[in-house]
């Protein structure tokens, strides 16, 4: 085909788009339109495939004229996009406009009550009811970033830099190299830093994974991490410690034991199983027939976190353990599927008011 013939093409294209965008309505509309004008099988690829059979002065005639072409519809299709993001949210103005000065009529009609006040979610209330347990042990509650460094996060926790402990955890990081922490542990850093031992701390807060999520995996969840550093601690001191806080959250006596758990920043590690509760250890679908429920990771703190922080390990040792609350919080009440937690759902929050 001449240059000419081409060129001409192009122009046939180029009004034929513009008649077209008129009837692009939303976003399926514009990702088609998008298809045929520019993408791999338009008509434009077909005009493109035939340059190689020009002379130079044609090619570049004819390319000239489709760059025109494409940045002309580079033009429609920005004023498309912003044109169907003002309609949006004009649509979205009219649909989900909210008068919170009113009683929304479903509200009135869902409880006659309007003095009801909300209520605890029972994640905090059992981080409170563990806050006081530990604190009458005494124990001091401190807080860290959710944002974090590598350093807190690995590092400083003895994961070598490719250590295949860190597919475990993988998270989101942030543009600037920073990263949202996987766990509570990266407190066990700050406060050994800033504060002098002996010490017994814990530490309570939101952590986030790069999760599939399903029934038990949320990519936002809490835990409360526990730490006792002193110049003699010991497994034994750990295990009466863990079996004395289980007592008094589910208000009976329970079994423990322990398996071992692998964690770079323990030595020993542990994975903590309480007896079954429901079934008393004979086996049911709570337990998955096993008689134990796995509750929590622990260990003795690795030398390795405790020379980073600049203590010597010979001088002093540590326990501690990372307590994953949404878990706990599911174990006590029977609760089914982790992403009730933070699913907003009246009917599921209302259980746990007063
Ligand atoms: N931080 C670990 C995790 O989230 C749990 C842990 C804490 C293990 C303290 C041992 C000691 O998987």
């Amino acid at each position: 085909m001449s240059a000419q013939a081409l060129i001409e093409q192009i122009a046939q294209l180029s009004k034929e788009a513009q008649l077209k965008i008129v009837s692009v309505q939303n976003e399926a509309d514009l990702a088609e339109f998008t298809q045929s004008y520019a993408g791999k099988k338009s008509a434009l690829t077909q005009v493109m495939k035939q340059l190689g059979a020009l002379t130079p002065d044609d090619r570049s005639l004819v390319g000239k004229s489709a760059n025109e072409y494409k940045e002309a519809l580079q033009h429609l299709l920005t004023a498309k996009e912003s044109e169907l993001l003002k309609n949006k949210f004009a649509l979205l103005k009219e649909t989900e406009f909210v008068d919170l000065s009113i009683n929304p009529p479903h509200y009135a009609e869902l409880t006659t009550d309007f003095s009801e006040s909300g209520h605890i979610h029972p994640i905090s209330a059992t981080q409170q009811k563990l806050e006081s347990i530990f604190t009458s042990m005494g124990f001091t509650i401190v807080d860290g970033p959710q944002i974090e460094n590598d350093y807190h996060n690995f590092g400083a926790l003895n994961f070598s830099d490719d250590h295949p402990a860190r597919d475990m955890q993988d998270t989101f990081y942030t543009q600037t190299g920073h990263l949202l922490r996987t766990h509570t542990s990266t407190i066990q850093i700050r406060a050994l830093s800033q504060m002098k031992p002996p010490l017994r701390i814990i530490a309570p807060g939101r952590v986030f994974r790069y999760e599939e999520i399903d029934a038990s995996h949320e990519h936002t969840f809490y835990q409360m991490e526990g730490m006792v550093v002193d110049r003699r601690v010991s497994v034994g001191n750990l295990l009466h410690l863990m079996q004395t806080l289980l007592a008094e959250v589910f208000e009976s006596e329970v079994d423990v034991r322990l398996r071992p758990g692998y964690f770079p920043f323990v030595e020993p590690g542990f994975e903590l199983d309480m007896k079954c509760l429901v079934c008393s250890g004979a086996g049911c679908s709570v337990c998955k027939h096993s008689g134990w429920v796995e509750v929590l990771p622990c260990g003795l703190v690795h030398p390795n976190v405790l020379k980073s922080a600049g203590l010597d390990p010979n001088e002093w040792q540590g326990a501690a353990f990372g307590l994953g609350l949404n878990r706990l919080v599911m174990m006590q009440y029977g609760i089914e599927d982790i992403r009730h937690f933070m699913g907003g759902k009246m009917s599921f929050l209302r259980q746990f008011g007063n």
